[in-house]
């Protein structure tokens, strides 16, 4: 019998556990359209007493909790500052303009984060030829940016010109609990500096389904009848939430193994005579480019028959993401598989 694919398209590949899915199945449910769902409720209320923040809204996706984000803080015409990497842009099928009726400004910046300066100088001034700029947006980790993570004083700073220009301060935090591992940071600091914030059960922390919006409690009544606008407003989905507080309590502090993984397999990359460069490794996201005249689909296909599938971005560019469902044996396997290539 061929052994399991080693899936190193995506942190979203994960299966749940057994115990994670003996959560589940004991999980308490009712009518959360109604709030009456006890375990959902449970599961807002962890979230955002883990952030210090007023309120939380479970979701069926971070492209949800997003979109949902970005509709309650601008107005249709407006402008959105957002990395030209950003998820919001590039991966929500246009989601901005569809749903809200807005435009990205899209910046530049190192490996998908944003500086200051550069976004200092692109809030449109107030005058009537200029689209209004109402929202900042940022990504941590930044997915397309290879993992790349934010210091806390970046953030800050950002924060700051946030609120002295009057911007909504959004953060896709798909990947968040992977920053507050490397950089040994904690959600509370996040939870002061952004207006409202996604984060996402089903990447890294290998629940099967759901994100959470956080924010005060004004906002979060709104997201409310902005999510059910959007069809996504749920009935007994305590199920799936209890695999959120399952995640919650056991797959965040694991995140560490998940990066060290993502180092092996750099360093193995390291000894290929075909990479022509590997982008930093900071959390559980290795990019790397083949020389040129190597051709990305081939050496895909070549993988795959080792049993081991990764995902092409173009142009020689080609990513592995390690997550809670290979295993160290696993890596090791992949690791001589790349040197012998
Ligand atoms: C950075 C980032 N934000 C948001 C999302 C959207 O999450 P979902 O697939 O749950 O809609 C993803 C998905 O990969 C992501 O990588």
């Amino acid at each position: 019998m061929k052994n399991r694919p080693i899936d190193l398209r995506s942190d979203t590949f994960t299966k749940p556990s057994k115990e994670m899915l003996e959560a589940m199945m004991s999980a308490e449910v009712g009518d959360d359209v109604f709030d009456e769902d006890p375990t959902i409720n449970k599961l807002q209320e962890k979230a955002a007493q883990l952030f210090g923040m007023e309120s939380a809204l479970f979701c069926p996706s971070g492209t949800m909790t997003n979109q949902i984000a970005i509709n309650i803080h601008t107005q249709p015409g407006d402008e959105v500052i957002c990395h030209q990497y950003s998820h919001i842009y590039n991966y929500e099928g246009g989601g901005m303009a569809f749903n809200s009726s807005c435009q990205a400004k899209l910046l530049g910046g190192k490996r998908g984060l944003l500086n200051v300066e550069e976004v200092e100088q692109n809030i449109n001034p107030d005058d009537i030829h200029a689209a209004r700029t109402s929202l900042l947006s940022l990504e941590n980790t930044s997915n397309k940016g290879g993992g790349s993570c934010y210091e806390l004083s970046s953030l800050a700073d950002l924060s700051e010109v946030a609120k002295s220009r009057q911007l909504g301060f959004h953060l896709d935090g798909a990947r968040l609990f992977n920053a507050l591992v490397a950089k040994e940071q904690n959600c509370r600091d996040y939870g002061a500096l952004f207006q409202t914030i996604s984060i996402c059960l089903s990447k890294g922390l290998g629940a099967p389904v759901g994100s959470l919006l956080l924010g005060d409690k004004t906002f979060i009544a709104k997201a409310k009848r902005v999510r059910k606008k959007f069809g996504g407003a749920m009935r007994q989905a305590g199920y799936l939430a209890a695999a959120g507080i399952y995640a919650l309590d056991n797959n965040i502090n694991r995140l560490q193994k998940d990066h060290d993984k993502a180092q092996e397999l750099k360093n193995a990359l390291e000894e290929c005579s075909w990479v022509s460069h590997i982008d930093p490794v900071e959390t559980n996201i290795v990019i790397f480019y083949l020389k040129p005249g190597k051709d990305q689909d081939l050496f895909l296909n070549i993988l795959k028959e080792k049993n081991i599938l990764a995902i092409g971005m173009g142009q020689g560019k080609l990513r592995f993401v390690t997550h809670l469902d290979t295993s160290s044996s696993e890596i090791e396997f992949c690791c001589e598989v790349l040197k012998k290539l």
